[in-house]
C-alpha cells in the first residue's frame, strides 16, 4: 500500500465533501462528524457522484436517484450486497491520505 495525499486537513472541516481521482479512479472524501471515509466515487446505480450527495449521520444520499450508503462500511442502505469499494483514510503531515494499493509492475 502506499499513501496518497488527497487534501490538506486544514482545508476539509468537518462537513467537507470531495471527489479525487486516484490512478484513474474516482475516490469520494468525506469529514463526518464520524470522522473521516472514503470511498470509490461512483454510484453502483449508474454511476452518479457519491461525493456530492447529502450526507446525514454516517448515511451519504446519491444525487441522482437516491441510493443510500453506510460510509462505514460502503454497504447500500437497503441491499448490504451492493457495497461500494473503500479506502482506508489517514491523516499523515497534515493531508488526508488514502491508502492505496500498489500498481502490480
Ligand atoms: S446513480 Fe446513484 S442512485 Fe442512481
Amino acid at each position: 500500500m502506499k499513501r496518497v495525499p488527497l487534501v490538506a486537513a486544514a482545508d476539509f472541516p468537518a462537513g467537507s465533501a470531495g471527489e479525487y481521482v486516484v490512478e484513474g479512479k474516482i475516490v469520494a472524501l468525506f469529514h463526518t462528524e464520524a470522522g473521516y471515509f472514503a470511498v470509490d466515487g461512483m454510484c453502483l446505480h449508474a454511476g452518479g457522484p457519491i461525493a456530492k450527495g447529502a450526507v446525514a449521520g454516517c448515511l451519504v444520499t446519491c444525487p441522482w436517484h437516491g441510493w443510500q450508503y453506510d460510509l462505514r462500511t460502503g454497504e447500500h442502505a437497503l441491499n448490504p450486497r451492493l457495497k461500494l469499494p473503500q479506502y482506508v483514510v489517514a491523516v499523515a503531515e497534515g493531508m488526508v491520505c488514502v491508502e492505496w494499493p500498489e500498481t502490480a509492475a
